[in-house]
């Protein structure tokens, strides 16, 4: 297809820059930079947008450079590494502000964050695919732009070097091995993904094999890793046999099951000195650096005081409420997966800290936190998974009268419609939210706000007891 000129207007949550086709539909530029005029590939031409590359300019954005990775276009991963940092700041800014306005949400866009990591090095998660080239060869790395199809990343320089040297090992033995992918359609081969998580505190790093079927493989796998990569404390396997992306599933008891292979079932991680345990199929925060940051503001504004009880919700292994840890009267955390719950619990008894940790889906648990809680105006903080709060959940929260609620979001978007529930219920934003470089080069920003309740001012309860509201 022949070039086009084009002026992208601005950025779109994928991180492309948008512009305005011929027949008015959007037109969605991998590599442009809002406000830089030049020329497009175009790729494809769907019914409601048309793709294209950016080929040049005659004038280049001041905040243009060259991405730092060869694998930049394929792996897709960092569609703002060719933006410098300030540019990416803005990007962010631009696509919240945006998001808010999409909801009818007034807000101040405060602080911006900066990784404190840097650019480099800062991605302690990363997630493998396995599947055959179109040659046939075993191919182990990102899912690809676009078509999903496997990209190898072993030079990713915005993983964790330790995570580098794991999946260069795991890679080399997977093909070694010859352990196939895992295809849903046949019931044939066995690996879907591998997810590892390093700490950034120990330099220890947690395998988890995602595979169709447990087979014999998947030990060896496991011990040869192990044995070749010594930062490695264990490995440990989770089977999925549903079709779809999903990496991990759900038993009918909402567990996320997993069985040892080798090694231990948690490595740690210290965050403004609590240090937590994760373990395989627990959520932790991509970059710790940029997470002990945004724990430290959370708290700060939440300021939580000796005679006040504290509910965080969608806990974790406790990110949030272990680091309210004794300020306030009380913490109770709420939070779906079993292994996460009880990690949560043992770091609690091991910090001496008042906070007690329930299992179940919020929606469950809020009415008889509610009862438990009745008059205390409670500080709720809340950080959801990209969805936001599932339907109910803002009610059941605003039901509590809590004086404050923090909220931290990964999805701006979702976090303005949430905002607007709350302000039917008479909450307000309390000072501009600020946002926090979790993952420097992509769109993706965690955004915390805080909102004041009705109940803020005239506020005179006190944390109840412990005895009065322990579990029963
Ligand atoms: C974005 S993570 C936040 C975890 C924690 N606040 C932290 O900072 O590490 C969201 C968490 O909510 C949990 N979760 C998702 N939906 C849930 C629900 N309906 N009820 C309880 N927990 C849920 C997930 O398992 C995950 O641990």
């Amino acid at each position: 297809m022949p070039d086009h000129r084009l002026a992208p207007t601005h950025w779109n949550p994928r991180g492309e820059a948008e512009g305005t086709g011929p027949r008015g539909l959007p037109v969605r530029v991998w590599g442009g930079i809002p406000g830089e005029e030049g020329s497009i590939k175009v790729v494809h031409v769907g019914e409601h947008s048309t793709a294209a590359r950016w080929r040049g300019a005659q004038e280049p954005h001041p905040h243009r450079r060259d991405p730092m990775c060869e694998k930049w276009t394929a792996c897709g991963g960092c569609s703002l590494m060719h933006v410098t940092r300030m540019g990416q700041e803005l990007a962010r800014r631009d696509l919240v502000a945006r998001a808010f306005a999409a909801e009818g949400v007034a807000a101040e866009i405060g602080q911006f964050h900066e990784s404190p990591d840097g650019e480099r090095n800062y991605r302690h998660v990363v997630k493998l695919g396995v599947e055959f080239s179109d040659t046939g060869r075993l191919r182990v790395g990102a899912w690809g732009r676009g078509d999903r199809r496997i990209v190898p990343i072993p030079h990713c320089n915005v993983a964790a070097p330790v995570l580098r040297k794991t999946m260069a090992s795991i890679a080399h033995w997977i093909i070694e091995l010859a352990i196939w992918p895992w295809d849903p359609n046949t019931g044939q081969g066995a690996l879907r993904a591998v997810v590892l998580r390093a700490s950034r505190t120990t330099g220890e790093v947690l395998i988890t094999l995602v595979a169709g079927k447990h087979t014999k493989a998947m030990g060896e796998l496991a011990e040869r890793v192990h044995e070749g990569v010594a930062e490695v404390a264990g490995v440990w396997i989770h089977l999925n046999d549903e079709p779809g992306n999903a990496i991990f599933t759900r038993d009918g008891d909402g567990v996320v099951g997993v069985s040892p292979l080798s090694g231990r079932d948690h490595i740690e991680e210290k965050l403004n000195g609590i240090t937590y345990r994760i373990g395989p199929g627990d959520f932790f925060q991509t970059n710790p650096g940029m997470a002990e940051v945004l724990y430290r503001r959370t708290v700060e504004r939440m300021a939580p005081g000796p005679d006040d009880a504290v509910v965080d919700l969608y806990s974790g292994v406790g990110g949030i409420a272990l680091q309210v840890g004794t300020q306030a009267g009380f913490v109770v955390g709420v939070e779906e997966v079993e292994g996460a719950v009880n990690r949560a619990r043992e770091v609690s008894r091991l910090n001496k800290c008042n906070a007690e940790f329930q299992l179940g889906q919020v929606i469950d648990v809020l009415p008889e936190l509610g009862r438990r809680l009745a008059r205390t105006h409670p500080i709720v903080s809340v950080n959801p998974a990209r969805r936001g709060l599932e339907p109910g959940v803002a009610d059941a929260i605003a039901a509590l009268a809590p004086s404050r609620i923090a909220y931290v979001s990964c999805n701006p978007r979702a976090l303005a419609r949430d905002i607007a529930r709350f302000q039917t219920h008479g909450f307000h934003l309390d000072g501009p939210i600020e946002l926090f470089d979790m993952f420097p080069h992509t769109p993706h920003v965690e955004v915390l706000a805080l909102l004041a309740g009705p109940a803020a001012e005239a506020s005179a309860g006190r944390a109840p007891r412990r005895k009065v509201i322990r579990a029963v």
